[in-house]
């Protein structure tokens, strides 16, 4: 396994957010947490990256991570080439991964000057640098228009199948879900726990689309 989390439970102040989830993933596994908006989706990944105080026990077998952020996150006063330079620092590398995802014309331009799904793409090579065993995505598609989004999954299904990377996505979009994992669990409304899990196998969006209604009633949008 390379993450094992048991009885995780978060609150802030008299707010509770995650109760008692628990779950393990092995490594090469691709897991979504499949959650209705403001559940406790993102406070989830960052308790994983380390990033957030929780009560439970959360097992990691892993040192590199790479964490897509649900806003971007690229430094806007310096190029793309430098902005991947900030958190790798072999050339080789960052010259590898772009040209891999078709971003090596656009290295020395600014974040402002690329589109929404540029980007994104921009911050999927700024997580892959580090060579992750496990990547975090945080609802990277949401601001993508739909065609470039299908691009930016497939890009990315791509990249982890290569590399051989573990994910976890954290989305309420059920089309992203199935796409991207191997295994769903929907989560519930806040307080987020985990309340179903399906092998994505085994399950179409439909099945998927009437279970999540039944689970978040008007929360499902
Ligand atoms: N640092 C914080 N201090 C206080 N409350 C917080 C903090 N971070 C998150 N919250 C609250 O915790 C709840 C869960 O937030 P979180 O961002 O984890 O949800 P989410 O499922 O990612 O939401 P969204 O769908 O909007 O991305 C929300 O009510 C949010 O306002
Ligand atoms: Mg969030």
């Amino acid at each position: 396994m390379i993450l094992k989390i048991e009885n995780l439970n978060k609150s802030f102040g008299s707010l509770k957010v995650l109760e008692n989830i628990e779950f393990k993933i092995k490594r090469g596994g691709k897991i979504t947490f499949l959650g209705p908006s403001g559940c406790g989706k993102t406070t989830l990944l960052r308790i994983i990256a380390g990033l957030e105080k929780y009560s439970g026990k959360v097992k990691k077998s892993f040192k590199k991570i790479g964490y897509i952020f649900q806003e971007p996150r690229l430094i806007p006063w310096k190029t793309v080439y430098e902005n991947l330079k900030f958190v790798g620092k072999d050339d080789r590398k960052i010259k590898e991964v772009l040209i891999s995802l078709d971003l090596f014309q656009f290295k020395d331009y600014y974040p402002a000057k690329l589109s929404g799904g540029m980007n994104q793409r921009i911050n999927l090579a700024r997580a892959l640098i580090v060579e992750p065993e496990i990547l975090l995505l945080d609802e990277p598609f949401s601001s993508l228009d739909i065609h470039i989004k299908w691009k930016l999954i497939n890009d990315i299904n791509a990249q982890i199948k290569n590399r051989k990377i573990t994910t976890i996505l954290v989305t309420h979009d059920i089309k992203e879900a199935i796409s991207l994992s191997d295994r769903i669990l929907i989560l519930s409304n806040r307080p987020a726990k985990i309340i179903k899990e399906f092998i994505t196998n085994e399950i179409n969006e439909f099945f998927l689309e009437k279970e999540v209604i039944k689970l978040w009633g008007d929360k499902y949008v």
